[in-house]
């Protein structure tokens, strides 16, 4: 076989561009092997070339020959450059970058409203009130009719509720409890209860379909007017401070009597008049009153031997005024920058 140098050296031109490109593209050091393997082994592209060095006259042996080594260096520094490069950048990406922000463990709590809740659960606690729970689907016997709003009392326009099959409803309030707990129970009743309601009320800035209250119930001997106003201002000093007051206006509900709303000086501008308290100085929170006989009838207390007080609150407004936040909604719409200021 003739033996024709200058295509022999064209062919290690070719060599060089495929080992290089090969060489390139590798990302990992088994790729590097692999390349080393495929050129620079005994049986690998090079050692081919090299075998050719036997067949050529003597005087053309030594360019060809400078030509292979030259190349063969050439391949074995690249192989170490490329392997040592895959080395650092191995090391970078595993390395721990003492100048990144440590990662956040992220620790979930208590939704705002509910944070409320437990301020006002520990307060009355704290006052010997026990804390009772009912049914959020209601017949309207508990929701209405045992707490004196027969069928036709126009106090049912209040309540605008959401019906169910075969005389079920969701409870318009948490007034109810107050019922199946004197059902079972004989005075002294100390107690509180905290639960969701509902009403078809449309969304808006201070309306929602669903909230919470939480109902208080006193029945004892001797149970008076001023015992209600004393525990709502112990209450309402402990949950917003001493310089809080609480001020009585006439109303009326068909389960109390007398009955009254009661309002708290407002704390955003401590009683001198602001945009939230629209200029009175005063927030209302809701209603109360002395318990009526005919719910104690119901109930079969006898309305001459016990007296008793009762009175809602609105666990929304209360975190409201806490936090002073000026939207109902907010609390519903599991918006995380929202919920993470709390
Ligand atoms: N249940 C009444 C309401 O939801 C509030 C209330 C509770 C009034 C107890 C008097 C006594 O509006």
């Amino acid at each position: 076989m003739a033996f024709d140098e200058n295509s022999t050296i064209e062919e290690l031109e070719d060599l060089r561009e495929k080992f290089t490109s090969a060489l390139n593209s590798c990302r990992d050091d088994k790729c590097v092997e692999a390349v080393r393997i495929k050129y620079l082994s005994k049986k690998g592209e090079l050692s081919k070339k090299f075998s050719l060095l036997g067949k050529l006259p003597p005087e053309e042996k030594p360019r060809l020959g400078q030509a292979l080594n030259k190349m063969k260096n050439l391949f074995q520094e690249s192989v170490k450059q490329k392997a040592k490069e895959i080395e650092i950048q191995k090391v970078q990406a595993s390395k721990i970058d003492i100048t990144l922000p440590g990662d956040r463990d992220f620790l979930g709590k208590k939704h705002p409203l509910l944070q409320v809740l437990d301020d006002i659960k520990r307060i009355f606690s704290e006052m010997g009130f026990a804390i009772e729970e009912g049914p959020e689907v209601e017949s309207d016997y508990y929701n209405f009719e045992a707490l004196n709003i027969p069928e036709d009392h126009p106090a049912r326009d209040m309540h605008d509720t959401f019906y169910l099959p075969e005389g079920y409803l969701l409870r318009t309030h948490t007034s109810p409890v107050q019922i199946r707990v004197m059902e079972r129970q004989k005075p002294p009743i100390r107690m509180i209860a905290p639960g969701r309601c509902f009403r078809k009320d449309t969304p808006d800035a201070s309306h929602s379909p669903f909230f919470y209250q939480v109902e208080g119930l006193v029945v004892d001997h001797d149970i008076s007017f001023s015992d209600l106003k004393s525990v709502i201002a112990t209450f309402a000093r402990k949950m917003f401070g001493r310089h809080v007051n609480i001020r009585f206006r006439p109303s009326f509900f068909p389960f109390t009597e007398p009955s009254a709303e009661y309002d708290f000086t407002c704390m955003i501008c401590g009683g001198k008049g602001c945009r939230t308290c629209k200029g009175t100085g005063w927030l209302e929170i809701s209603g109360a009153g002395m318990v009526d006989p005919e719910v104690f009838k119901s109930v079969g207390y006898d309305p001459e031997e016990y007296t008793g007080y009762a009175f809602g609150m609105g666990v929304e407004r209360l975190a409201m005024l806490k936090y002073q936040i000026d939207d109902i909604r907010l609390f519903y719409e599991n918006d995380l920058p929202f919920l993470e200021q709390f």
